[in-house]
């Protein structure tokens, strides 16, 4: 019989030096998906990679004195680690610096640039540098960058526009009649009414305000601006346009893309217009996630709140992070993370309930029968009848739980089967029948039937915590564990020999790790140190200092030096020339009717042919990064600063 093919995705990511849980959920997730869909017999190609272009990475290897290229392998290789920590066994990892993806992505920008759906035109706008993205006067909250809150920057430049609004009709009645296309489902409407039909605007798709992205064949000085370039690699990937194309006519469409809810317009609105464009087929199903937040807020790395995987994967072992993100955060939507209840949930679950379950199963094996597994007796009673049910029919409801993609969902059938096992010790009490010599063939019956619903839970759990299941198979000596063989409740084979293996999850004392990781985090943090203060000064020695408010009458930018602006500053009805090396941090127009705060007794002096009279005071980070000019709020020109 030919296998059925099953292609998944996750984004591409951008290369960040740390990568926070938030960040692996989408992977852990995905990676799940995937491992279930090989379990029940799939073909998987599963997708994973990193989004390595654009003006940020461009301009933090230069802070860093390094190409771009070296910059990101850097970072890439620590997610590729990141990835093999957390057991995520994708098939490919795509890099947007690969070859046969500049290619590709050249490629498409011609084919569209030719059929008339790219046009030159010219941007002008604000972009947000940290976020890549532009936004229009009235996009902007409190005239700075909607998404995070810094500021942006005034821009205008030659682009190419893709005509997104040639295919919006078509669009919109494909999201109308696949309504499985966008999921989850809620996440459709808002598609449709929010973006879609009240009609949608030309994307530009090119820059030439930074080189790091692959460039535009035919128009050198441009390069591919973010979109094209990145969801272009779920087709790149699989050789789409090149001369071996026989992965992506195998495995496209992509069955599901698999995204976090932020970049859910960018794949239902975007990439279908793309790939419509192309002629090319949409993908079946994008599945947007929510948000893991921390103390009600999402975590990010400017937020400062980030939960180090890491760590956790270093504490307390893959699969505990593993069963966490998929089975805390409810599928679609956002979850909670907390290390309370990461460990709570460790020591409950993981520890008591299957861990135990293990452990007692083998203990009472070797106790009993000298580690023998003996033939269950053909006579069952209720307890065994209902164990047997609940472990038959947890199969299905995996399956039928996976195929919604409702995650923590297929891990309850799981546990339900670990719990009722459990259970079954409780109702059947072997260490009653322990004692007594003309029950055996009970014991043996008993004992039996939990390692046989240990072997569902163990086959199962491949998908979810690949590394307990090894370790279960490998402690109960699991031969039979193909997904096939979960039809019948005899796979166990009688006759196998145990002996006593480790505690799969010891248990953790929560108060005593919550006090460690605390004392972790402070000493894991950077200490700052600051700027040795200077030599002492007396009050008469600052009083010679004149400091006063002055008003920015004009500010222009001194040619040809780069950092230096001219201002006229008024100073109580004097005018005063002042030259000052802020030009990274204002533009001219940013100063003009501000007040400042010039030193006003200090010795002119010409800087660039240009006199200065004073200095303008500013506070600046320890990496010049940032810059300030000091604000004396809304005091009359010419006052005493003291
Ligand atoms: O967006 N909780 O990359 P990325 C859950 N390069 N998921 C989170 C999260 C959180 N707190 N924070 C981030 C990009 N994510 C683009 C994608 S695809 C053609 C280009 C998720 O590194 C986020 O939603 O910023 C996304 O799915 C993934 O992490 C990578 O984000
Ligand atoms: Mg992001």
């Amino acid at each position: 019989m030919c296998k059925k093919n099953f292609y998944i995705t996750t984004p591409i990511y951008y290369p960040s030096d740390k990568l926070h849980i938030g960040n692996t959920y989408t992977t852990v997730a995905a990676d799940a998906l995937a491992r279930y869909k090989r379990l029940t017999g799939y073909d998987v190609m599963f997708l994973t990679g990193t989004d390595e272009h654009g003006q940020k990475i461009q301009q933090r290897a230069e802070a860093k004195d390094m190409q771009p290229k070296a910059f990101v392998d850097e970072i890439v290789a620590g997610i590729k680690d990141l990835w093999n920590m957390m057991d995520i066994s994708y098939d490919k990892f795509i890099r947007t610096t690969d070859d046969y993806h500049v290619k590709t992505v050249q490629k498409i920008f011609k084919k569209l640039y030719d059929q008339g759906d790219i046009y030159k035109g010219s941007y002008e706008g604000w972009y947000c540098t940290p976020c890549e993205s532009f936004f229009t006067d009235t996009q902007l909250v409190n005239g700075n960058c909607p998404d995070c809150g810094r500021p942006v920057e005034k821009t205008k430049e030659e682009s190419y526009f893709f005509k997104m609004s040639k295919y919006a009709d078509r669009l919109i009645e494909y999201i109308e009649t696949h309504p499985e296309f966008i999921q989850p489902e809620s996440r459709k409407n808002e598609m449709l009414n929010n973006f879609l039909r009240p009609g949608l605007q030309d994307l530009c798709i090119s820059r030439t305000s930074f080189s790091w992205g692959i460039p535009v064949e035919f128009d050198p000085g441009h390069v591919v601006y973010v979109w094209i370039d990145a969801l272009s690699n779920y087709i790149s990937a699989l050789g789409y346009g090149s001369d071996n194309d026989e992965l992506y006519k195998k495995f496209w469409p992509a069955d599901v893309h698999l995204i976090g809810k932020d970049i859910l317009r960018f794949h239902t609105i975007y990439w279908p217009i793309i790939l419509m464009a192309l002629g090319e087929p949409l993908p079946k199903q994008v599945f947007g996630h929510g948000w893991l937040l921390v103390d009600g807020g999402k975590m990010s790395k400017s937020k400062g709140n980030v939960v180090d995987p890491v760590l956790l994967v270093n504490e307390f072992g893959c699969d505990a992070v593993r069963y966490y993100l998929l089975h805390e955060i409810p599928f679609g939507s956002d979850g909670l993370y907390n290390s309370e209840i990461f460990m709570n949930k460790f020591n409950s679950d993981l520890a008591n309930d299957l861990g135990n379950l293990v452990s007692r199963t083998s203990a009472m094996i070797i106790k009993y029968f000298g580690g023998e597994v003996l033939a269950p007796s053909s006579e069952e009673d209720n307890f065994d009848k209902e164990l047997k049910a609940v472990t038959l029919s947890m199969p299905e409801k995996v399956e039928a739980a996976m195929n919604a993609f409702k995650i923590p969902e297929a891990l309850d059938e799981i546990w339900t089967v670990v719990r009722r096992a459990n259970k079954y010790i409780d109702e059947t009490t072997p260490w009653i029948l322990g004692k007594d010599e003309s029950k055996k063939d009970r014991l043996a019956t008993v004992l039996y039937n939990l390692l046989e619903a240990l072997r569902f839970v163990t086959v199962e759990l491949e998908a979810f915590l690949p590394n307990t299941a090894s370790k279960i198979k490998e402690q109960l000596k699991f031969e039979n564990v193909s997904y096939e063989s979960l039809k019948s409740f005899d796979g166990v084979k009688v006759g196998t020999k145990l002996e006593k293996g480790e505690v799969i999850f010891p248990r953790i004392d929560v108060e005593k790790k919550l006090e460690e990781l605390a004392a972790m985090k402070e000493a894991q943090a950077p200490k700052r140190e600051i700027k040795p203060i200077k030599e002492e000064i007396t009050i008469e020695d600052f009083e010679k200092i004149d400091l006063r408010v002055v008003k920015v009458l004009a500010c222009e930018p001194i040619k040809g030096a780069k950092k230096l602006l001219k201002l006229k500053v008024d100073l109580g009805g004097e005018e005063r020339q002042v030259v000052s090396g802020i030009s990274q941090y204002y533009k001219p127009e940013e100063l003009v009717g501000k007040n400042v705060v010039l030193v006003a007794n200090l010795k002119p002096v010409k800087l660039r042919g240009e006199l200065s009279q004073g200095m303008i005071l500013a506070a600046s980070s320890d990496d010049d990064k940032e810059l300030f000019v000091v604000d004396p709020g809304k005091l009359e020109t010419g006052s005493v600063v003291r």
